[in-house]
């Protein structure tokens, strides 16, 4: 598989083959560290980090993968670079594209990830825009495969904010990799309409199903209860709102036993509000597999450098 010079923007732009790639290439990196052994793919690379939205653990993962394969990180935050306020994204993309072998961007506009990746020539990898969040499904998808040993023919459900990145990235991710999703929020919550035409298309060729509903019975059967914070960054102000909204759309022990299953395990992308959208109980039963995709957003992000710019 040659994924050299790709940037990494959306689950949209990879064939089910390649996001199958990333995510084994993710297991075997996970391995290889576990025994101590860590690589040079990105000897003498230099790689740009922006942020203009606060991180702990895709700043942190983007850092540790970095210097685990030899390259060196450099942090840049929202008021250390001009970026669309006091220079163009396009020359601020041309000047970090001289002297940067890979640039990852967590932001608020996608379409800014967008004119990264096409002005500065090298590979760009989202780290979060408003839109999308694609190295978070990449986690999860090793983590869901972890403990059910398959991905295809699983159910997913993702209940909350279903109009978010994460939601988003959770139905392209799903559909592309034959996993059923049922989005679960209510309506004035849901996904924009062509993206899920789009993600159904998907789901069709991988023989899987897309659902979106209100109604919360739709957990049964569920083999992965997701969830994410109710109020994204940048959305402070509709906070009360969403709380009204939402409030019955928690992960709380009753939701977790409507899927009827022994099995099924809560997840979320971290960080949490526990007592919103989901209780401190469910969070601390399925700990381990929460702070496991914590881990594995390192892994991950790892084989997406490593996969794009490696040698
Ligand atoms: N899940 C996730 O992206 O976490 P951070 O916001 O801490 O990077
Ligand atoms: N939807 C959340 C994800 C955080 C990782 C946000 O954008 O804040």
């Amino acid at each position: 598989m040659n994924l050299k010079g790709r940037s990494f923007l959306t689950l949209k732009d990879f064939t089910p083959e390649e996001i199958m790639y990333f995510i084994d290439l993710a297991a075997e990196l996970k391995e290889k560290k576990k025994q101590g052994v860590t690589g040079d793919s990105l000897k003498g690379k230099n790689i740009a980090l922006i942020f203009e939205k606060p991180s702990t653990r895709t700043r942190c993962a983007f850092t540790v993968a970095c210097v685990d394969e030899g390259a060196h990180p450099e942090y840049l935050g929202k008021n250390d670079i001009q970026l669309g306020h006091k220079e163009s994204v396009e020359d601020t993309a041309r000047v970090l594209g001289r002297m940067f072998d890979g640039i990852e961007f967590r932001g608020f506009s996608h379409k800014n990830v967008e004119l990264l990746a096409k002005y500065s020539g090298v590979p760009v990898w989202n780290g979060l825009t408003d839109d999308y969040h694609p190295t978070q499904i990449l986690a999860d998808m090793l983590t869901v495969k972890e403990q059910f040993g398959t991905l295809k023919g699983l159910h997913f459900v993702f209940i909350g904010d279903g109009r978010n990145n994460v939601a988003n990235s959770v139905m392209v991710g799903c559909g592309k990799l034959g996993v059923n999703c049922t989005i679960i929020a209510p309506d004035s919550l849901w996904p924009d309409d062509e993206l899920v035409s789009l993600c159904q298309g998907y789901a069709k060729e991988a023989g899987s199903t897309l659902t979106i509903t209100d109604q919360t019975d739709a957990v049964a059967g569920a083999d992965v209860i997701y969830t994410d914070v109710w109020v994204s960054m940048g959305e402070e102000e509709k906070s009360a709102e969403r709380l009204l909204l939402l409030k019955d759309y928690q992960v709380n022990a009753a939701l977790m036993k409507k899927t009827g299953k022994e099995t099924s395990v809560a997840m979320h992308c971290l960080p949490a509000v526990k007592g919103n959208e989901i209780t401190e109980e469910v969070f601390e039963q399925h700990a381990t597999v929460i702070f496991d995709e914590a881990e594995n957003r390192m892994h991950t992000i790892k084989a997406v450098m490593v996969a794009t710019l490696g040698q």
